[in-house]
C-alpha cells in the first residue's frame, strides 16, 4: 500500500534539539547524555511518521522517549512534530537502529522498548532483513530493566507468530506474550501509530502484544 506524501517542516523550524543524525551521537545513549535528566527513557524502532513517539511523550512527561527511523525524511517529518511543540522529553535519531541498540545502549538502561508494523518482508528470502531477528530480539532484552516492557503491534500474523515463538525460544526472561487492547478511536489521532490507523480504517486485525522482562 502506498504511503501518504509529507508535510515539509518550514524551512525556519530549529531542528537541533529534536534530530540527531549518526554523524552526532553521543557515546552512549541514555536520558542523561541526550536529555540531560535521569527519567526512565523509552526507546522506538522505526517511528515513521512519529505519531506515537509525539503522543506518548506528550501524555508522559516523566519518561523520555526516543524515536530511532532509518529514513531520513520520515525522521525528520517526526522531529519536526516534536519541535513545532517544543517538546522537552523526545527527540529522533535518523538512522538504523540495529547497530545503535546493538553498540549503543547500556544494559538495563531501557524503559521500555516500542515496536509497531515494522516492514514484512514477506519474501522468505527478504526474513532476514526483518528488525526484530534473533540479534535484535537479544539485544533489546539485555536494554531492558527488569520490569521493563517491550511492545510489539503488527498486521502481519506470520511475522507476529514468528516473533512470538522466537521469544519464547530465545529469550524467555521476556516473561509471556500479554495481550494488549486496541483504544476507541473517535477521532484521527487516536491510534497508536498511522500504520495502526490505516489497519483499523481498513478493517485488518491488529495483533497486540507486551512483554515485561522478569529479574531472572
Ligand atoms: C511499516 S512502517 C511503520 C511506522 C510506524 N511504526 C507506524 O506504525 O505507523 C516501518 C518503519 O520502520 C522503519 N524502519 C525499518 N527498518 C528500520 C531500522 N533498521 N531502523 C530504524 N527504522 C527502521 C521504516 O523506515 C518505517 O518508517
Amino acid at each position: 500500500m502506498p504511503r501518504s506524501s509529507l508535510r515539509r517542516p518550514g524551512q525556519d523550524l530549529d531542528l537541533s534539539r529534536h534530530l540527531i543524525d549518526t554523524d552526532n551521537l553521543p557515546e552512549t545513549l541514555s536520558s542523561g547524555s541526550l536529555f540531560g535528566n535521569h527519567l526512565p527513557l523509552e526507546l522506538e524502532i522505526g517511528s515513521g511518521k512519529g505519531l506515537f513517539i509525539d503522543n506518548a511523550a506528550s501524555m508522559n512527561p516523566n519518561h523520555n522517549y526516543l524515536g530511532i527511523e532509518i529514513i531520513a525524511k520520515y525522521a525528520k517529518h517526526s522531529a519536526a512534530k516534536l519541535a513545532r511543540r517544543q517538546s522537552t522529553n523526545a527527540m529522533m535519531i535518523s538512522g538504523n537502529a540495529e547497530p545503535l541498540l546493538a553498540n549503543l545502549v547500556s544494559a538495563e538502561s531501557l524503559e521500555a522498548v516500542h515496536v509497531y508494523f515494522p516492514d514484512p518482508w514477506w519474501k522468505k528470502r527478504h526474513r532476514k532483513r526483518r528488525v526484530l531477528n534473533e540479534s535484535s530480539i537479544l539485544n533489546l532484552t539485555r536494554c531492558l530493566r527488569p520490569g521493563g516492557r517491550f511492545h510489539f503491534w503488527t498486521d502481519v500474523l506470520d511475522y507476529f507468530e514468528n516473533t512470538v515463538e522466537l521469544i519464547a525460544e530465545i529469550s524467555p526472561i521476556l516473561g509471556v506474550p500479554i495481550p494488549e487492547d486496541k483504544i476507541p478511536a473517535t477521532h484521527d489521532l487516536d491510534y497508536r501509530t498511522h500504520f495502526e490507523r490505516r489497519s483499523r480504517q481498513n478493517l485488518i486485525p491488529v495483533y497486540r502484544v507486551r512483554y515485561e522482562k522478569r529479574d531472572r
